[in-house]
């Protein structure tokens, strides 16, 4: 029965010692996984507009492909604001996060949600509907950049 247990205490502080690293190496790598999330969500949202706009021909499927990766792309950024040290890494983040992070993760959350409403209406295929979503997403962007981007 020795044997059984000492593998359990070594499995026991392994796995603790893997669940204290983050999926970052250090500040600057949190730095260009937020960065690299935020571009993918800037392609995905200007392929939309282009087509809200009617600069490209609408194209039902390619709207739903852009808004299934935008629900998921957008809930990517925050978790890189908030690793130890995060704060230290460079980039454009404003120090005004770190003093309002409570404001800062719900306004992340909120984009998400407005993603997912986005999504639930590109699969409806209402243009109107995609429209608007569409809409409310996107003045996130801005009103965050505002206050907490240099
Ligand atoms: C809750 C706040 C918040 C929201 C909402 C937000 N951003 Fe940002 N965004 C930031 C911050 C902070 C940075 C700077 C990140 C850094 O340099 O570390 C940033 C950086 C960026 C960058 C530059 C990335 C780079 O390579 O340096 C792009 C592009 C961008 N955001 C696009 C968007 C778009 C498009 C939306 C809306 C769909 C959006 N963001 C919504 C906070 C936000």
């Amino acid at each position: 029965m020795k044997k059984p247990l000492a593998a359990i205490l070594l499995f026991t502080l392994c796995s603790s010692a893997v669940m204290a690293k983050s999926a970052f190496t250090d500040a600057a790598d949190s730095v260009q996984y937020r960065q690299s999330a935020f571009q993918l969500i800037r392609h995905n949202m200007v392929d939309i507009g282009d087509m809200v706009k009617g600069e490209v021909n609408y194209d039902a499927a390619r709207v739903a492909k852009r808004a299934t990766a935008l629900a998921t792309l957008t809930t990517l950024p925050w978790e890189a604001f908030t690793v130890p040290g995060a704060e230290q890494g460079g980039g454009d983040a404003k120090a005004a996060i770190w003093q309002n992070l409570q404001d800062f993760t719900s306004r992340g959350e909120k984009l998400a949600a407005d993603a997912q409403l986005l999504k639930t209406a590109a699969d409806s295929g209402d243009q109107a509907e995609i429209r608007k979503a569409f809409g409310s997403f996107a003045r996130n962007c801005k009103a965050c950049h505002d206050d907490y981007k240099n």
